[in-house]
């Protein structure tokens, strides 16, 4: 097993890694963007293994992996550690952590402090934030300071109570206008790319056509620049119901849950482990070590 060594700030991207730069370039050549979420440092391999360009250390963590009902209770430390673990295993792709809930919405001051731990201590390339309106300024901040920033638009889990749940967003042509100008507004705040979350595809479509970074849609249809599923929907290892937007490409879980059933049943039936599993020693030493241990008992028991 190899871990590679904390990967370097953005100032000095490691050779090998997918410049920022690229992506818009990549619209322009109509080339699909693939971002992947990932949570650990397997994760981050693989999905660089698989050719991912982009890899969101989403805050979806909380639900996947920590087993929250909603994205909200990350914490910093928490989404730091994730962070961490995932650039140690992506070495091309571009690592992005999701900026949590509570960690940007106080201040420009406090969204900057956290966006700098993200790059400082956990070797991410860029954060990615949710909203527009008062987070404007957030992206303007974060952008200055000079850490990448990409904006995500639709339905943006840390405030689906106020969007009335976990559905599709912009589905009149005022709430579609909406977006369109939030989605504006946050290129020329200085984002470098904008997720677009459960939209509608011929809104999503506009968007994209009409800025110059790159969209990257779930949910939002096929026109965006780039498409991003999360790690635990596409390899079938979340259990509750799925978004409509997802495709499952695995049924990981089912892998899993037998392999955890056979390793149980050879415990209880003494197939596991095998001569082959286990380690031998010298036999002098073996006879030296099994008649002290003799001698020891008889004379502990008079
Ligand atoms: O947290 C996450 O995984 C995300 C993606 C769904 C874009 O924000």
């Amino acid at each position: 097993m190899s871990i590679r060594p904390q990967r370097p700030a953005p100032a000095t991207p490691a050779p090998g890694r997918l410049p920022i730069t690229d992506l818009p370039e990549m619209k322009t050549r109509r080339q699909p963007i693939v971002m992947v979420t990932a949570y650990d440092a397997p994760g981050g391999r693989l999905a660089d293994q698989a050719g991912a360009d982009l890899v969101l250390v989403g805050d979806s963590a909380a639900m996947t992996v920590l087993g929250h009902e909603s994205t909200v209770p990350a914490t910093m430390e928490e989404m730091l550690i994730l962070t961490r673990a995932v650039t140690r295993g992506a070495s091309r792709p571009l690592v992005i952590a999701d900026m949590p809930f509570g960690s940007f919405q106080i201040s420009d001051e406090d969204a900057v402090e956290n966006a700098i731990r993200f790059v400082k201590e956990a070797g991410a390339d860029a954060v990615k934030l949710e909203g527009a309106g008062a987070m404007l300024s957030r992206v303007r901040a974060i952008v200055d300071a000079g850490i990448p920033v990409m904006g995500h638009l639709g339905l943006t889990p840390q405030s689906a109570t106020m969007l009335g749940g976990f559905k599709a967003q912009g589905r009149s042509a005022e709430k579609a206008l909406r977006l369109y100008d939030d989605a504006r507004a946050l290129e020329a705040a200085g984002c470098f790319s904008l997720v677009l979350e459960a939209v509608p595809a011929p809104v999503a479509a506009r968007i994209t056509r009409d800025l110059s970074i790159p969209t990257i849609g779930i949910g939002a249809g096929p026109d965006c620049d780039g498409q991003v599923l999360v790690w635990h929907d596409i390899l079938g290892l979340f259990d509750g119901r799925a978004a409509r937007f997802v495709k499952r490409y695995a049924e990981i879980g089912d892998a899993i849950r037998s392999a955890l059933a056979e390793f149980a049943a050879d415990v209880r039936e003494h197939r596991f482990p095998e001569e082959q599993h286990t380690y031998a020693m010298p036999e002098d030493e073996l006879e030296v070590f099994l008649s002290r241990t003799a001698a020891s008992v008889s004379r502990d028991r008079g």
